[in-house]
């Protein structure tokens, strides 16, 4: 095990009981199985992340594959503490990170730079728009990995949600067939915690 694994693994449970007492969102255990899994077997090299928060799921993912990582944020406090985070672990090199609206950095980054790996994980209503964003960016057998695709359980089936959930659930189904498109994308969606898909550009 390297210094860097030691470190993230003494480190994380401090980080993941802040990420509880501040209601922070963090991808939780079974999800971040599946999205280290997917991100070791596509062998990426470099990673976007849409959805920083304490930076978690950005360390797992630099120091489990080795990539660099980019990562968007729009909340500076949590983007902070993100920092603080990969600095103690020793891995601040290797991940850029932007603070702003996704809606915005996104399109920027996807034209500046390619990808073999991004992780959706930012507003819930979006990630059609991130999707058809990266797209392009997105080297062929490189993957996208989005977390909270059934939203709360409210977007498997086709019942009609309830008002205030309706522009995610509406959206997010959406985003679902979209990579279930077979001529795009070799999708899995695991029914794990809140939804999980891995999409593998083809
Ligand atoms: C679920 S959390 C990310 C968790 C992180 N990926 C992890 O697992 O450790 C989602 C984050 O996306 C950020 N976010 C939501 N909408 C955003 C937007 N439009 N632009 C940038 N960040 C956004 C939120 O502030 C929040 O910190």
């Amino acid at each position: 095990m390297t210094e860097c694994q030691k470190r993230l693994r003494e480190l994380s449970p401090a980080y993941e009981a802040v990420a509880r007492e501040e209601h922070i969102p963090v991808i939780r255990p079974e999800s971040l199985k599946l999205l280290l899994a997917a991100a070791k077997k596509t062998k990426c090299r470099r990673v976007l992340e849409i959805g920083t928060a304490i930076g978690y799921s950005t360390a797992w993912l630099a120091v489990e594959t080795g990539a660099a990582v980019d990562t968007i944020e729009r909340d500076c406090t949590r983007l902070d503490r993100a920092k603080k985070f990969w600095q103690e672990i020793g891995i601040s090199g290797r991940i850029n990170a932007y603070l702003g609206d996704a809606d915005e950095l996104v399109g920027r980054l996807a034209k500046e730079n390619t990808y073999d790996f991004v992780f959706i994980d930012a507003a819930k209503s979006r990630y059609s728009d991130y999707l058809d964003a990266v797209y392009p960016s997105l080297e062929k057998g490189g993957a996208v990995f989005a977390d909270n695709v059934y939203y709360l359980g409210l977007v498997k089936g086709d019942a009609y949600p309830p008002h205030k959930h309706r522009t995610i659930v509406t959206n997010m189904r959406a985003f679902l067939a979209k990579i279930n498109d077979k001529e795009k994308f070799y999708t899995t969606v695991y029914d794990t915690e809140d939804g999980t898909a891995v999409c593998v550009k083809l």
